[in-house]
């Protein structure tokens, strides 16, 4: 884990309050792995924002990072130029135990919870299918870049502007009826990943959520994102989002 400067080589916006940041970050890009965040200082704030890694480089020292607007540090952060820096610690948390890249994945994203599973699903390439939920077809996000990866996208949408016209579960049962998977990777909102896990453990196929609660430290020293899971025995206690996860085996989640 490092402090790093982060040059902003590019900022574009993808959808309504939502911004691609491509930053040149070799030491994090360095060691980064599918999954992991970074900790990004919000001008004016005293705690750093969490922020998925969406994809890195080594070899370019880049990583990019994708961010909604949510409350007043995201808001202070997208207010910065491309002349500005990022101020990152990172890699943190366990991001995904990545399959042999020859095995079928399917990638499960909830809105803004779609930009940590690409680099995921750029590991597998062809053989990695993307579906994701968004309200409207004005927050799709993504749909070229996880395209250029070689995997498949699919959508749903609350509204039904664009794909599926209801939930992104009704994508995920079609898929397990229809292709072999081998592992699903899933991040968004706690129902979501939720069902997704039910589905999975009904088709035996295993599954590893991302999960997100509210942070400060990022590190695990301040206790503040605390989640019940289960031990290896079956025993509920408590981890932390922050360097226990963010990602977990489905089946060690208490629901
Ligand atoms: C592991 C992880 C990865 C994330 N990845 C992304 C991502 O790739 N893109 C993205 O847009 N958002 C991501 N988020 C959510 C993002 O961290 C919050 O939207 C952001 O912290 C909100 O800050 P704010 O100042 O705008 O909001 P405020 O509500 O003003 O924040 C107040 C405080 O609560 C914390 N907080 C508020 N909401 C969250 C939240 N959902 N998760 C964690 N802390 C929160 C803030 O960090 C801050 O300390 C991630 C969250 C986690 C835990
Ligand atoms: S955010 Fe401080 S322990 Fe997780």
């Amino acid at each position: 884990m490092i402090q790093e400067k982060a040059a902003i080589m590019g900022r574009r916006q993808l959808s309504p309050g939502v911004y691609k940041y491509l930053l040149s970050s070799p030491g994090i890009a360095r060691t980064a792995a599918a999954g992991q965040f970074v900790q990004v200082t919000a001008p004016g704030f005293f705690l750093r924002r969490p922020i998925s890694i969406c994809r890195i480089d080594p070899q370019a020292g880049t990583l990019v990072l994708v961010m909604e607007v949510r409350g007043q540090g995201t808001a202070a952060i997208a207010g910065l130029g491309s002349e500005d820096s990022l101020d990152l610690i990172g890699p943190l948390g366990h991001g995904f135990a990545l399959k042999d890249a020859a095995s079928h994945a399917l990638c499960v994203g909830g809105g803004i919870g779609l930009p940590p599973l690409c680099q995921a699903a750029a590991h597998h390439g062809a053989n990695a299918a993307v579906v994701a939920g968004f309200r409207s077809a004005s927050a799709v996000i993504l749909a070229d870049e996880v395209e250029n990866l070689g995997a498949s996208f699919a959508v749903a949408t609350d509204d039904g502007t664009a794909g599926h016209h209801g939930l992104v579960t009704d994508l995920v049962k079609k898929h397990l009826e229809e292709n072999k998977t081998d592992v699903i990777y899933a991040c968004g909102p706690m129902p979501m990943l939720k069902a997704v896990a039910a589905l999975a453990k009904e088709k035996g196929v295993e599954c590893q959520v991302s999960l997100e609660e509210r942070m400060a430290c990022g590190m695990g020293a301040c206790l503040g994102c605390a989640c019940a899971l289960y031990d290896e025995k079956g025993e509920q206690h408590y981890g932390h989002v922050c360097k226990d996860g963010p990602v977990f085996p489905a089946e060690r989640v208490v629901w």
